[in-house]
């Protein structure tokens, strides 16, 4: 008898999204040197500096937060090996959740760098978001599935002091649905900034932020998401980006998911801010 064929999709990572605390997370994602949220804070944290001012504290809204990853990059000094490091340490393996919880609100305390930055989390893990809460890595966090209904009155209030909506792995998860609930919401000035993989087409979603007169560039470099699981994941992915007229060589042909990078922002600001310049220190890939 032969044996079935696989099934070419990506890697279904679902349980580790709702854990009471991020160490499967962690442990599980750094076995395939999960990267992307380190690019989106390098990213986001150029973008941030456009538009500080003294009298303004920025604001970001982060979508598929999950357990505020992203937002403790931002927020902190640290890195993604350390991060990876530190959930890897035996006393924080053996920790309760409760004592974990209270532990990373001091890890995170000690490394804060940067005071002056609001990160509002939105995802449908409810254990993710109130862990992101509960430690401080998040300021506010709401669990609402904009995919499928529109934004609580407690979300629309705040989308309105939000400057910059970010997501890094978030996209595939959700679509355009989710960015049109959130800029029917927001204030004209917020722009989008996502990392979106080449397997999927962020086209639908930029034209849906076109129809709010937000314009969307792409960065010229992509950014490494992590390696694939296995031979299975690698072939549906080539064969997904070659599918949207992409080339993998050099990228999903040598083991890794890459992910393109979409600034979408009302067009004055794109001639007074070009984005080559925001991002011209970002280093090679
Ligand atoms: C791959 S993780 C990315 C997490 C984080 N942004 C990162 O870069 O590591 C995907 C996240 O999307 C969340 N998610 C899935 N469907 C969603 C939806 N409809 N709305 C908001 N979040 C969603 C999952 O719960 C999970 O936390």
């Amino acid at each position: 008898m032969s044996s079935p064929e696989p099934i070419l999709q990506k890697a279904d990572f679902g349980d580790i999204y709702v854990q009471p605390d991020p160490r499967a997370y962690f442990a599980t994602l750094s076995g395939y040197d999960y990267q992307i949220p380190q690019e989106g804070a390098e990213v986001f944290r150029r973008l941030l500096a456009a538009c500080a001012s003294p009298d303004h504290v920025p604001t970001i809204l982060d979508v598929c937060c999950s357990y505020g990853i992203v937002s403790t990059l931002l927020k902190t000094g640290l890195d993604m090996s350390d991060v990876y490091a530190h959930y890897a340490r035996p006393e924080v393996v053996a920790m309760t959740t409760e004592d974990l919880q209270r532990a990373d609100a001091a890890f995170l305390e000690a490394h804060r760098r940067q005071q002056d930055l609001r990160v509002i989390g939105l995802d449908i893990a409810e254990s993710a978001v109130d862990y992101a809460v509960a430690t401080g890595s998040l300021d506010v966090g709401f669990v609402e599935d904009l995919e499928r209904e529109d934004p609580s009155p407690g979300l629309a209030e705040v989308m309105a002091e939000v400057d910059l909506i970010t997501t890094t792995g978030g996209i595939g998860y959700v679509t355009e649905r989710t960015f049109q609930r959130l800029v029917d919401v927001a204030g004209p000035s917020t722009q989008v900034a996502a990392f979106c993989l080449r397997t999927y087409d962020y086209g639908p979603i930029a034209h849906a932020l076109a129809a709010k007169g937000l314009v969307t560039e792409t960065f010229t470099r992509t950014f490494r998401q992590r390696r694939f699981v296995d031979a299975h994941e690698q072939s549906w992915a080539v064969d997904r980006v070659r599918s949207l007229g992409l080339d993998p060589a050099g990228k999903e042909a040598d083991g890794c998911y890459h992910a393109d990078f979409f600034l979408s922002r009302p067009a004055e600001e794109i001639a007074a801010r070009p984005l080559a310049t925001l991002l011209a220190t970002l280093p090679e890939l």
